[in-house]
């Protein structure tokens, strides 16, 4: 009897074993939203630079408005489904049976290239968050939106070569992704909608990529000393306009103390 026991539970599957069917698809409504679509977001608005430093310091300003709300959203919307995401992405890489050396087929290679662009992003975004955002070096000042972020990404050849490879996986994994998420969910099954969705996912990936290498580009051509000369101003400008509406609200606040 006790060895029927030992038996029994030695045969129990694991925990992850049990919930795969629902880890899959949190794995994959996760990557999809909001991680991936933050990412396009984030880089739309890092793209936001070409328009100049006001457009981009604008863009900056409207996101920290948030004020104390946004330690909260970045947690719950960023920093903790990107955690689970690539938590359940690396139980998904060890127990993978990538066969890409055997049968060099496209969709053998693109699964190990799935596994490959999600570990460079995954060191990519700890690098990146441990450089610029506040939990880390906190090299990114919201005051002088442009001026730091050029001066930490920009800041010779291979921290902006480092970029485009980081950005770059995380776009092939996104784009690759949403087509692999395709059959994950069953939208596209038959080999006709797949090549169709092969060619959406491609023709997103490029866009994306575009969209991204566009802000790097724009990061590393400001004139840091002139941005930083700007944001001064702009920043000068809010401090005298916020004083003038506390002025002009003073006395208001006054006639309605006045019994
Ligand atoms: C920029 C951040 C990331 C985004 C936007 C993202 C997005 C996605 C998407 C949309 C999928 C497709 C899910 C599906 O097939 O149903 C996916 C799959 C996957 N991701 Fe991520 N991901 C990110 C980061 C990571 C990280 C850091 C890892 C960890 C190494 C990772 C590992 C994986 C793995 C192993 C798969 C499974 C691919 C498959 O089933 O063929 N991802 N990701």
């Amino acid at each position: 009897m006790a060895g029927e026991a030992t038996v029994a539970s030695e045969a129990r599957p694991s925990f992850l074993a049990r919930n795969s069917f629902l880890l899959r698809r949190l794995h994959s409504l996760s990557g999809l939203v909001p991680v991936g679509a933050y990412m396009v977001v984030h880089l739309l608005t890092n793209a936001s630079v070409l328009n100049g430093v006001a457009s981009f310091q604008k863009n900056v300003d409207m996101i920290h408005s948030l004020g104390r709300a946004l330690p909260v959203v970045e947690w719950v919307f960023i920093f903790i489904p990107l955690i689970f995401h690539a938590g359940y992405g690396f139980v998904r890489i060890y127990d993978s049976q990538a066969n890409a050396a055997e049968y060099p087929y496209p969709k053998n290679i693109r699964y190990t290239l799935q596994r490959i662009s999600g570990m460079v992003a995954f060191v990519y975004i700890l690098f990146h968050v441990a450089q610029l955002h506040h939990l880390g070096f906190g090299q990114f000042d919201a005051e002088h939106a442009t001026s730091s972020a050029a001066r930490a990404i920009g800041s010779g050849f291979w921290m902006q070569a480092w970029y485009v490879v980081g950005v770059l996986a995380c776009v092939y994994h996104l784009a690759n992704g949403i087509w692999t998420s395709g059959i994950t969910w069953g939208i596209w099954t038959s080999p006709a909608a797949q090549r169709r969705a092969d060619y959406v996912c491609w023709g997103f990936g490029f866009l994306v990529a575009v969209i991204g290498m566009s802000a790097l580009f724009g990061f590393g051509t400001v004139d840091v000393e002139k941005a930083r000369a700007q944001e001064d101003r702009m920043q000068k400008a809010r401090i005298e306009q916020a004083g003038e509406i506390e002025e002009a609200e003073a006395p208001a606040a006054e006639a309605t103390k006045a019994p």
